[in-house]
């Protein structure tokens, strides 16, 4: 009984190198029954290789397939409101990609929909169930009630994707969608996009995806560390891919910057500092399985000594912790803690955070 069927929607780099995999690990829980993808080519291949029989190229006939539990959303971006839509309307679960929602309007229809039905939403911050991360939550929470946070930094820094997963592992990748449907794509990704941000200039527009896509990680983590801010103080951006901002918390200020280079390395990481300690949690690149996540932590030792900790809490991948969570979230009926409401929070400094860049 505690066994649930996934269907997965969208079939490309992240469900083939990271869900899958996770999904297999976890075969007491889960069992993948159905697959869809707009490409035939990929939906062949992934559905040969993972023994998925039920195999679909429009999303509608998946979400509301009896064999069905779970949705999993990992399509473009665009498209995530829609699906979730469709499948909460269809009684399903729902584990969806980031971004959840590319504008408050969808995100806001998503949450009316979710609360509706009474369905799980969870949404894949996978960094957010890094049990590192969740130590440092705890830290942080208490340096927070003694007043004792002075500053904090996030920072997230990577090479472009495909310099991890080029020399690590094999991605089918469909030639054979329909240029309508590409076009289709980009006209609604416009759209959706001006009715987030209103108009704005093209370097701005990517800033916002660059957003949407690697900083809602960021961003999403910072809020469950610190919670959320008062303000954004400044945000800048060059190039729409390399970002800065400062969020006002109050008594203390976080100061945000991220980038994307040809640096084949991840350093994504958050920092706080108190008057006798510091924390920091370490990301790599997801694209690798189980590489480590760590938090160290640093106390002043008396007047003039300093005690460094490295703390590696278990070997896992946090895809893994996400996916545990949403079965113990579905099964014993809880919310999950990155909610579609709580992804709200994102866009609405995001919206923040464009105002300023524009
Ligand atoms: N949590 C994370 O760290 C993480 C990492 C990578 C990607 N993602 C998210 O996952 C999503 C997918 O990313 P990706 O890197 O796998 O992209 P991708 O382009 O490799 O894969 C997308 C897949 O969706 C298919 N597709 C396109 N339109 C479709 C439609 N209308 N219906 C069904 N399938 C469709 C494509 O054929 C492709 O196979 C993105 O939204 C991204 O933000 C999250």
């Amino acid at each position: 009984m505690d066994q649930l069927r996934v269907g997965i929607v969208g079939c490309g780099e992240v469900v083939q190198i990271i869900h899958l995999p996770s999904l297999y690990r976890l075969a007491d829980k889960f069992r993948v029954t159905a697959v869809c993808d707009a490409s035939q080519e990929v939906l062949d291949a992934v559905g040969a290789q993972w023994n998925v029989s039920k195999r679909y190229l429009h999303y509608e006939d998946l979400v509301t397939a009896p064999e069905v539990d779970i949705v999993l959303v990992a399509n473009p971006h665009v498209y995530h409101a829609s699906v979730t839509l469709a499948a909460v309307a269809a009684g399903k679960h729902v584990l969806v990609e980031k971004p959840a929602a590319m504008n408050l309007a969808e995100c806001d229809a998503v949450q009316a929909a979710q609360e509706h039905a009474g369905a799980i939403v969870q949404v894949a911050y996978m960094r957010r169930y890094a049990p590192a991360f969740e130590q440092a939550c705890t830290i942080v929470g208490k340096m927070r009630v003694e007043g004792d946070v002075r500053l904090a930094r996030v920072h997230d820094v990577i090479g472009h994707n495909a310099q991890f997963i080029k020399p690590t592992a094999r991605v089918v990748r469909g030639q054979d969608i329909p240029q309508a449907m590409l076009a289709a794509g980009k006209e609604l990704e416009a759209e959706a996009i001006a009715q987030a941000i209103g108009a704005a200039s093209k370097e701005v527009q990517k800033a916002y995806m660059m957003m949407l896509g690697l900083s809602s990680h960021d961003i999403s983590a910072m809020r469950e560390l610190l919670g959320m801010p008062q303000r954004v103080l400044h945000a800048t951006q060059r190039g729409g891919l390399y970002l800065t901002a400062t969020f006002d918390y109050g008594a203390f200020v976080c100061q945000f910057d991220t980038g994307v280079d040809h640096l084949p390395r991840f350093d994504a990481n958050l920092e706080v500092f108190g008057e006798r300690k510091y924390v920091r949690v370490q990301y790599d690149t997801p694209y690798v399985l189980n590489l480590p996540i760590r938090l160290y932590v640093s106390e002043a030792h008396g007047e003039h000594g300093v005690v460094e900790q490295m703390v590696h809490p278990s070997w896992g991948d946090a895809f893994v912790n996400e996916w545990l969570a949403l079965h113990t979230n579905i099964t014993e009926q809880r919310a999950p803690k990155t909610s579609i409401a709580d992804y709200r929070q994102d866009l609405e400094l995001f919206q923040a955070m464009t105002k300023l860049m524009a």
